[in-house]
């Protein structure tokens, strides 16, 4: 996330609850298959759920059905400090379908904008009932479909990996009973401070309610991990964009290293990050409705991670990305910005030239750049899939001209072709509250063993990606009109012309 996302929380709802963590409503995870895949065996299915955050889930006492916390406030009798507020207080079961708006069938997750009155969630994929399923991805690759043709203007349907515990942090704090069976652990890059429970501990302290949000607030805490955001967008605009952080794991913060307002460029992790957003790379036609990427329609997006040796425990170099849709093969579209390397991936080369470019601080550097993400990939990642609006910036980071106080002419500035009036969460959540996001198909594993060219339309590449420069790997884009790129194949292949208009 470039923003704090707006974390919508539970109202008082007419159910029967009480007791004891998970013991009201019972808590059974939607059932979300994956796919692990090698090059030599192909793929095999995971009989992977998914499970809610636990902040989006009603609080109460243990010995009762009294709330915790209603709207945006704390109960100062049950919860007078961190400890004793994480005693009385019990997350219950969710129930996902009528109260969040969140269906799965199969390999397919549906994520409901507005459910009554619940805004956004965000889940997380589990190997089994208490456990995240962790994601070392270095040397791999990973691939998930997406229909965001219900997804407009200032909504995030997000799938990214953050650098939580695989128990929600039970382990390491006694005063965590739910743990990831009840989505606990929560961490990111902008150390968010509007998560309920941190540590196994209530986030009373200090705590404000939202002058936007009737049911967010923030806290003297906040929580801190590396993140990689390999999917954040709308159907007017993506992004991908790691995010470093100095700490290793889910961290608690406060004060500076929280790295809130003015502190932004002081904090444990790289808030901005160092995206690629085709269309704020000078590719205005790439991705969108009717464009090389329809996002009218579902498409496959597949994410490689590239290590200096090409090993799984060697530094991670590179991020590609390649789409696949109706069955053709689409590379990345490659950087059109002057003094930035017409290159189509992610590297600390291609940051290092985008932050000087667009006059942005290069924080991401300072954190460690792509090396350190590579870190939490070795180290395990935990899959989150989301639907959220922003009430911090209106989503205009990712598909408006942003900063507002920037001319849209500025390079970096404009990113999407959505309004400046967009993405108001007031107006989107009336006025789009039937958006939704599927997710599908998610496959992980060795590099071009997710995915394979079978349409017969303009393929524009593919397989191992298109390096600049050097030699081309099998189905790598090797030629074609405004094409920069290496033309010579790899040993034992030899460069094809696919399809052309003429
Ligand atoms: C945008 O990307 C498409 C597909 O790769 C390409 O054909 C087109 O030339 C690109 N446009 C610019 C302005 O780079
Ligand atoms: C890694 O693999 C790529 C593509 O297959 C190759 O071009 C490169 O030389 C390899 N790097 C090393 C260090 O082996």
């Amino acid at each position: 996330m470039f923003r704090t996302a707006a974390l919508l929380s539970f109202s008082l709802l007419a159910m029967v609850y009480g007791q004891q963590a998970g013991t009201q409503t019972p808590e059974t995870h939607p059932q979300l298959t994956s796919q692990k895949c090698t090059t030599s065996g192909g793929c095999e299915t995971q009989s992977t759920t998914v499970v809610l955050d636990s902040n989006w889930r009603w609080v109460h006492t243990t010995t009762g059905y009294t709330n915790c916390y209603t709207g945006n406030t704390w109960d100062a009798t049950i919860c007078p400090d961190p400890v004793t507020c994480a005693e009385n207080c019990a997350l219950d079961g969710a129930d996902y379908g009528t109260t969040y708006g969140i269906t799965s069938s199969g390999d397919s997750l549906t994520l409901a904008f507005v459910t009554g009155s619940n805004v956004g969630s965000r889940v997380y994929l589990m190997s089994d009932e208490s456990t995240y399923q962790m994601f070392n991805l270095k040397n791999q690759e990973f691939a998930f479909d997406v229909d965001m043709s219900n997804l407009p203007c200032g909504l995030n349907g997000a799938l990214y990996l953050v650098q939580m515990d695989s128990d929600g942090g039970m382990a390491k704090y006694s005063t965590n009973a739910a743990g990831a069976k009840f989505g606990t652990g929560y961490c990111d890059s902008q150390c968010p401070q509007d998560i309920k429970f941190i540590n196994g501990e209530a986030n009373v302290l200090g705590w404000a309610g939202s002058s936007s949000d009737p049911n967010a607030g923030t806290g003297q805490y906040g929580t801190c991990c590396t993140e990689m955001d390999i999917w954040e967008a709308n159907n007017d605009a993506a992004a991908f964009t790691p995010h470093p952080c100095s700490v290793d794991g889910q961290t608690r913060c406060s004060g500076t290293d929280c790295g809130a307002g003015d502190d932004r460029y002081d904090g444990v992790c790289d808030a901005d990050g160092c995206d690629f957003n085709s269309f704020r790379m000078g590719n205005t036609t790439f991705l969108g409705k009717g464009m090389t990427v329809d996002t009218s329609s579902k498409f496959t997006v597949v994410t490689q991670f590239i290590t200096a040796d090409n090993t799984s425990t060697g530094a991670l170099s590179e991020i590609r990305r390649i789409y696949v849709q109706n069955g053709n093969v689409i590379q990345n579209s490659v950087s059109n910005i002057p003094n930035i390397d017409p290159v189509n991936s992610i590297t600390d080369d291609f940051c290092t030239q985008q932050k000087t470019e667009f006059g942005d601080q290069d924080y991401f550097a300072t954190k460690g750049g792509i090396a350190a993400v590579g870190d939490a990939l070795e180290a395990g990642m935990v899959l989150a899939l989301s639907i959220w609006d922003d009430h911090a910036a209106s989503m205009m980071w990712l598909d408006s001209d942003y900063p507002t106080d920037k001319a849209a002419t500025s390079p970096g500035v404009a990113r999407g072709t959505c309004s400046a009036t967009s993405g108001v969460p007031a107006t989107v959540e009336s006025a789009s509250a039937s958006a939704s996001v599927t997710f599908s198909n998610i496959k992980f594993g060795d590099l071009g063993s997710t995915f394979s060219a079978t349409g017969s339309g303009t393929t524009t590449g593919g397989g191992g990606a298109a390096p600049v420069g050097g030699t081309v790997a099998e189905w790598g884009q090797c030629g074609g009109t405004g094409y920069t790129g290496a033309t010579t194949c790899a040993t034992g292949f030899t460069c094809h012309v696919i399809n052309a208009c003429e």
